[in-house]
């Protein structure tokens, strides 16, 4: 089986992506470490259990990381993902946060790679502040990686939180610049401009969620706020259907074969600029002089990826 490490914010779409993975029997989750982004992470750490305990995985350990960036700030994204980050919904019944590991998400991201050397893909959908805490703590971590997959950053300059910056590396620029530069290992970014290239119909959703199972009536509750807001969206890209970023750096993790089209450059950040603080940075002339090229996903098996997004809540 596949070993995969997920690192969340735990918002809507970050939910889509673990219950897709949860819902593939070629993969096994090793542990989900939650980290600051759409809502604080004490919220982000019960979203998970939510998760798990509507998939009925709660034997997978959660861990809890960095509550702020590098730097000490919590952007949010809660006008869209909701205040409590899973559309507000009723949550009666949530399992509570002493199913919380006590180990710290950084140390048990640095531990889990280092007992499973070579095997283990780490999957980041959200500010990447754990990821760059764990390879100051452990360097030679990226090079015990299997594949990084991170939903993140932009290749149009294109902004969904600033104006030139997608939301998990506008959270925390610095820890985006550390994790590009310092993960020299076989990296996957789905980027926010790809990801709306790749919006899925909205009357898929509707027979994605009018699905009869426990999982598609958990999803219907939690998605309902953020699938209004997207409705409304008259954003740069637009939504013409409905967008589970955080899922498609899942499936590329998930199917090997799921990525049909890609680039391959080294990527940086942008840490200062009026408006483009955040901004992934694409180097098409090599003139960062880096050897290391993440493979930019530019097209995906869109009708696998309906296949594994139904199976998610079957
Ligand atoms: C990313 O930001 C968050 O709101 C989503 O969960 C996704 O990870 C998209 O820019
Ligand atoms: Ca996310």
């Amino acid at each position: 089986k596949k070993k995969l490490l997920v690192d969340v914010d735990c918002g809507v779409d970050d939910a889509q992506a673990i219950m897709l993975a949860l819902a593939a029997p070629n993969v096994e989750i090793l542990g989900i470490t939650c980290v600051h982004g759409n809502t604080a992470v004490e919220n982000v750490c019960k979203n998970v259990l939510r998760v798990l305990q509507a998939c009925k995985k709660l034997e997978i350990p959660v861990f809890k990381g960095a509550a702020k960036s590098i730097l000490g700030i919590r952007v949010g994204d809660e006008s869209f993902h909701g205040q409590d980050g899973l559309g507000d919904a009723p949550d009666a019944g949530a399992p509570g946060l002493d199913l919380i590991q006590e180990e710290n998400a950084v140390s048990a991201i640095v531990r889990i790679v280092n007992e499973n050397p070579g095997e283990v893909s780490l999957v980041a959908t959200a500010p990447l502040t754990n990821l760059a805490l764990a390879v100051r703590m452990d360097p030679t971590l990226p090079g015990k990686l299997k594949g990084l997959y991170i939903m993140g950053g932009n290749t149009e300059s294109r902004g969904n939180t600033t104006v030139c910056g997608e939301f998990n590396f506008a959270s925390d620029p610095e820890a985006a610049y550390i994790v590009l530069n310092d993960y020299q290992c076989e990296t996957y970014l789905a980027c926010w401009e790809f990801t709306c290239y790749s919006q899925l119909p909205w009357d898929f959703c509707d027979a994605w969620l009018g699905q009869d199972s426990d999982k598609a009536r958990f999803m219907a509750k939690i998605f309902h706020h953020s699938m209004e807001e997207a409705k409304k969206d008259s954003g740069c890209l637009g939504f013409t259907g409905f967008v589970s970023c955080d899922s498609y750096a899942m499936a590329a993790a998930v199917d090997d074969s799921f990525v049909t089209e890609s680039d391959r450059y080294p990527v940086s950040v942008e840490l200062t600029g009026t408006h483009t603080r955040g901004m992934m940075i694409v180097d098409t002339v090599g003139l960062l002089k880096k050897t290391h090229k993440a493979c930019i996903m530019k097209k995906v098996d869109m009708e696998k990826f309906k296949k594994m997004m139904m199976a998610a809540l079957q």
